[in-house]
């Protein structure tokens, strides 16, 4: 599988030959200014919850692509007032069979209100089970004893928020990888504000020294999952 940063948590899976966008947020990133946001032509949008650094892009990218958007119901609903149709409405606890593979919508701990102050149900994370592999989506999330459901998941990547703040900072993270029993990390949610900019070196020393592999990739950079 194939992984790509485009910022903040927006990353882009490449599972089964579909690809998988997670939260987009780009136009709006002075981070991301390089990235070509039509450019981007997902089969799937799937989205953790309902604020505006996780779904700025979601409306045009859902309209410009006619991908199918994997979101709590509550979302989906919103969706539909938007003009999209295309939408997947789930809830937390519940899987699904796509044609990629199976995706189960897991708990998060945060809160979920969309930009024109609309209700976006509870917040989540997301299980991708595809090719064989198991891939963790946290989802803007505070370190929660939850995460210890996961541990016999047998995850090859855990994507976790590290910029503290609004979410997990690295101490928690680190705390979280050892609850669901996962070694490899991929760091997102940091540096696209001022109040989660992060000391990259010194987090990663952090990872370094409990024994963890954090990848913190470019924007605009892929790595091999
Ligand atoms: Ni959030
Ligand atoms: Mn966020």
């Amino acid at each position: 599988m194939k992984l790509t940063y485009y910022g903040q948590s927006t990353v882009e899976l490449v599972a089964d030959g579909k690809t998988l966008l997670f939260d987009p947020f780009i136009t709006p990133n002075e981070l991301a200014k390089h990235i070509d946001v039509n450019s981007l032509k997902p089969d799937y949008i799937l989205v953790s919850h309902g604020h505006g650094d996780h779904v700025a892009d979601l409306v045009s990218i859902a309209k410009n692509s006619g991908a199918k958007v994997i979101c709590i119901a509550e979302i989906a609903g919103w969706l539909g007032k938007q003009g999209v149709d295309n939408v997947h409405g789930m809830n937390i606890g519940g899987g699904f069979n796509f044609d990629f593979g199976r995706v189960k919508m897991v708990t998060a701990i945060h809160s979920s209100t969309l930009p024109d102050g609309s209700n976006g149900g509870n917040p989540a994370g997301f299980l991708i089970y595809s090719e064989g592999k198991v891939i963790y989506f946290a989802g803007d999330t505070a370190l929660t004893y939850d995460m210890k459901l996961l541990a016999d998941e047998n995850l090859a990547w855990a994507i976790f928020p590290i910029g503290d703040n609004y979410t997990m900072g690295a101490d928690d993270a680190i705390k979280a990888a050892a609850f669901v029993n996962c070694k490899n990390i991929i760091g997102v949610h940091y540096d696209s504000f001022p109040v989660i900019k992060i000391d990259k070196e010194e987090v990663a020393a952090k990872f370094v020294k409990a024994g963890l592999n954090l990848q913190l990739p470019a924007i605009g950079e892929s790595v091999e999952l």
